[in-house]
């Protein structure tokens, strides 16, 4: 066998700085299993991005969507699995322009909302995508907040227009999404009403504040329970199908409606003579498909309103579950089954 030679050792270990481990599926995704561990040059960061040394990735059902080949990158977007992640600086792009109150440095721990390649070691980010860890919170748990921080507050706060003292219902109270609106909600001055599928989730959302938690395994007539503490001003919906019509009978007067998902069908039939009557604005919207300055202005959004919410303890971490990086497929399955709360990668 061939000996490495002083000049070959660095030729090689100069090879592989330049690559990292990352998640990659194979086949047609369908199953959890259809994930592995692979190989892949470390992104490159162009001008006003750092690279990002990934403590943990959190995990996230857009994830399983694209997976299964139903929830495609968009245009421009990084190809591989994984859209938050908690880590260190590990270099800055020296064409940086550095403010004072922005002076990020090679080191610093940060959580981020990514444009896709989460599940990795390494990942290029936008500098204005980058947010604290916040005070208390550990890297895994801080793995497991932007992606819904932002698409909360974006949704409930932005697009639903929430007030204090109104009301908001909420469906899937024990999904990532579910769990940060209500906190996000109760943290507001709202009322909030969940829904979930079985008692364990219930007590899951009720553990978070929720005023009412209705379990639709008992009753799939949320509305009568809703109607009945008042009715909804937001509705924030991840569940789509019959349950629109249903949350237009629930929704108040000029209330607003927002699709954030479409767990069951994205095709729904809806009575717009009620949509008149109420004055009702329907909306929603994508995270991902933003342009960077979108989620640039959306980010220091959420740094100024939400975080501070989150280090004073109003919201807190509801991570359930970390997974090892090379085990990101019971990650997957665990997302599958029956679950409350998030659940991150430990790269
Ligand atoms: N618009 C955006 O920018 C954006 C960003 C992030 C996420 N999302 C969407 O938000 C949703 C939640 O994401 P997540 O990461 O928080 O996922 P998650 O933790 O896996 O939660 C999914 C939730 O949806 C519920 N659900 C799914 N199918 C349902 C059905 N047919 N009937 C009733 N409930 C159903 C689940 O209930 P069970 O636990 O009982 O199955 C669970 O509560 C997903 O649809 C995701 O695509 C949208």
């Amino acid at each position: 066998m061939k000996r490495l030679l002083g000049e070959d050792i660095k030729k090689k270990e100069s090879l592989m700085d330049h690559f990292m481990r990352v998640i990659s599926v194979r086949g047609d995704g369908a199953n959890p299993s259809d994930l592995y561990v692979d190989e892949a040059p470390r992104p490159e960061t162009g001008a006003g991005s750092v690279l990002i040394r990934i403590s943990h990735a959190g995990v996230n059902r857009p994830d399983i969507l694209q997976r299964r080949g139903l929830y495609p990158p968009p245009p421009g977007a990084a190809p591989g699995l994984g859209l938050e992640v908690s880590g260190w600086i590990e270099a800055i792009h020296p064409a940086v322009p550095y403010a004072d109150d922005v002076a990020w440095r090679v080191g610093d721990p940060v959580c981020a909302l990514v444009n896709g390649g989460g599940y990795a070691e390494y990942v290029a980010v936008d500098l204005r995508h980058l947010l604290p860890i916040p005070a208390g919170w550990s890297m895994a748990q801080a793995a497991s907040l932007p992606e819904a921080a932002l698409t909360v507050y974006a949704n409930l706060i932005e697009h639903g227009g929430l007030q204090p003292g109104e009301t908001v219902l909420v469906h899937g109270g024990n999904s990532g999404i579910g769990a940060m609106t209500i906190q996000l909600g109760k943290a507001w001055g709202a009322k909030v009403i969940a829904t979930a599928r079985g008692a364990d989730k219930c007590e899951f959302a009720r553990s978070l504040g929720a005023d009412l938690v209705i379990d639709t395994t008992v009753d799939e007539d949320f509305v009568t329970a809703v109607k009945g503490a008042g009715g909804a001003d937001v509705v924030l919906d991840i569940v789509a199908g019959d349950y629109v019509a249903k949350n237009l009978l629930c929704l108040n007067h000029k209330g607003r409606m927002v699709q954030v998902g479409t767990g069951r069908s994205p095709v729904v039939e809806l009575d717009l003579r009620r949509v008149m009557q109420k004055q009702a604005v329907i909306t929603g919207s994508m995270l991902r498909p933003r342009s960077a300055d979108e989620k640039a202005r959306l980010t220091t959004k959420v740094h100024e309103k939400l975080w501070p919410l989150v280090e004073s303890g109003a919201i807190k971490p509801v991570l359930a579950q970390t997974f090892a990086f090379a085990d990101a497929a019971s990650a997957h399955a665990w997302m599958d089954e029956s679950h409350c709360g998030k659940v991150v990668l430990q790269i």
